[in-house]
C-alpha cells in the first residue's frame, strides 16, 4: 500500500475554523487543563459526546479540581456518575484521581499515564496529546474510520485493528501535526464526528478529500468493513420494587467488582439464561409492573418488575428516595414499578412499564 498521508496542516487549518465548542476544550491558545482532559476522556470511553456534556458540567461544578474529586466519598462520585454506564470506569476514575493527587499531578509521559487506573493505550495517547502535547495519534473509533478510508483499508474489523492503528499513526507523522498534536488529535475526532461519519460521509466538503484513497475509489461509505457480530445472548431476571409508608424504596448495593459493581440496585434475582418468575421477598399485595429491557455490552436483559407497598422494608435493604441516582437499567425498572403502584409523586417523567430496550 503506497498512499501517502494527506497534509496534517490542511486538517489543522480546517479545525481552526470548524472546531466544535466542547466544555472540556481549552479556547484556542489556552493551555488545556489536564484534569478536564482526563475526566472528559474517561467519560467519553464508550459514551457519546452529547451524553457526556451534562455529566462533565456536573462533575466540574461539584469537584472543581482533581484534589476535590479525590477527597470525595466513593458513594457521592458513583451517584453523580449514575446513568453514564460502565461503572468499572467510575471506580477507576476514583482510584486514578487519588493516585494523581497523591503524586502531586498527572505524569506527562505516555508510560506514566498508561500506568494509571482506567487509562489504556487510547486514553494515554489522548490525554498525552491534548494535555501535554505529546506527538501521538489517539486511535478511537472516529480515527479508525478516517484512517481506514484515507488508506482504503479493506480488511474487515476487528482483524484490521492493528493495520488501521499503524496507518493512523502515519496520519500525524508529518509537518504541522508535530507542532500541535493536541489540536491534531481533536481535529481528527471532529472530522470523524462531523464529516467522516459512519454513514453518508460528507466527502464533498472534507478537507482531506484529495488525499483519501477510499473517496477516489468511491468506497468511503463502505469502510471500515466489519465482520458480522454474533447476536447478544438474552438474559432474564426479576426485581422487586418495595415502597414503605414514608415513600422510601428498598435498595441494596451490588458487590464492588463485576457488572454495575458498587452501584445501587433493586433487590431481585441474578441475571439468568432462562426466564423464570421468582418468589417475592415478603408477603404483600404484589402488582405485576410488566417488564423492561436493557442492552449491556455482552448481553441483553429482560427484567420482570413486581411492585408492592409494604409497611416496613426488609432489614437487609437501604431505604432510599425514589429520586436516588441509579444505573439506567434500575432506573427503568424502578420507574415501571412506581408507575404500577400509581400516585407516583416524585415529579419524574415515567416511560411506562415497557420502556425502550
Ligand atoms: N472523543 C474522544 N475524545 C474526544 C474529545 N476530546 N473531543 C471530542 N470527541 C472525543
Amino acid at each position: 500500500m503506497s498512499v501517502s498521508p494527506p497534509s496534517a496542516d490542511r486538517l489543522l487549518r480546517w479545525y481552526h475554523v470548524h472546531r466544535r465548542v466542547l466544555p472540556w476544550r481549552a479556547a484556542p491558545g489556552v493551555r488545556p487543563d489536564p484534569y478536564h482532559v482526563w475526566l472528559s476522556e474517561i467519560m467519553l470511553q464508550q459514551t457519546v459526546v452529547a451524553t457526556v456534556i451534562p455529566y462533565f458540567h456536573r462533575f466540574i461544578e461539584r469537584y472543581p479540581t482533581i484534589g476535590e474529586l479525590a477527597a470525595a466519598a466513593d458513594e457521592d462520585i458513583l451517584g453523580l456518575w449514575a446513568g453514564l454506564g460502565y461503572y468499572a470506569r467510575a471506580r477507576n476514575l476514583i482510584r486514578c484521581a487519588r493516585a494523581v493527587t497523591a503524586a502531586g499531578g498527572f505524569p506527562a509521559t505516555l508510560e506514566g499515564l498508561h500506568n494509571l487506573p482506567g487509562i489504556g493505550p487510547y486514553t494515554a495517547a489522548a490525554v498525552g496529546a491534548i494535555a501535554f502535547g505529546l506527538p501521538v495519534v489517539p486511535v478511537d473509533g472516529n480515527v479508525e474510520r478516517a484512517a481506514a478510508r484515507i488508506f482504503a483499508i479493506e480488511t474487515p474489523l476487528p482483524a484490521a485493528k492493528a493495520e488501521i492503528a499503524t496507518a493512523a499513526s502515519r496520519l500525524g507523522a508529518q509537518d504541522a501535526a508535530c507542532a500541535s498534536p493536541g489540536d491534531f488529535a481533536q481535529a481528527l475526532f471532529d472530522l470523524g464526528a462531523t464529516i467522516c461519519t459512519p454513514r453518508n460521509p460528507s466527502c464533498m466538503i472534507c478537507p482531506w478529500r484529495e488525499g483519501c484513497a477510499a473517496q477516489a475509489r468511491a468506497i468511503a461509505a463502505e469502510l471500515p468493513r466489519k465482520a458480522r457480530r454474533a447476536a447478544r445472548p438474552m438474559r432474564h431476571g426479576t426485581v422487586f420494587v418495595m415502597r414503605d409508608r414514608s415513600g422510601a424504596i428498598g435498595l441494596r448495593r451490588r458487590p464492588p467488582r463485576g457488572l454495575l459493581g458498587g452501584m445501587l440496585e433493586l433487590p431481585g434475582t441474578g441475571f439468568e439464561a432462562a426466564p423464570g418468575r421468582a418468589d417475592p421477598p415478603c408477603a404483600a399485595d404484589w402488582v405485576d409492573a410488566g417488564s423492561i429491557g436493557h442492552v449491556f455490552t455482552h448481553f441483553e436483559l429482560r427484567l420482570l418488575v413486581l411492585a408492592a407497598e409494604v409497611p416496613k422494608l426488609p432489614p437487609d435493604l437501604e431505604a432510599k428516595s425514589p429520586e436516588t441516582p441509579l444505573p439506567t437499567v434500575m432506573r427503568k425498572a424502578l420507574d415501571a414499578g412506581l408507575a404500577a403502584l400509581g400516585d407516583d409523586d416524585t415529579g419524574r417523567k415515567n416511560p411506562g412499564p415497557r420502556g425502550p430496550g
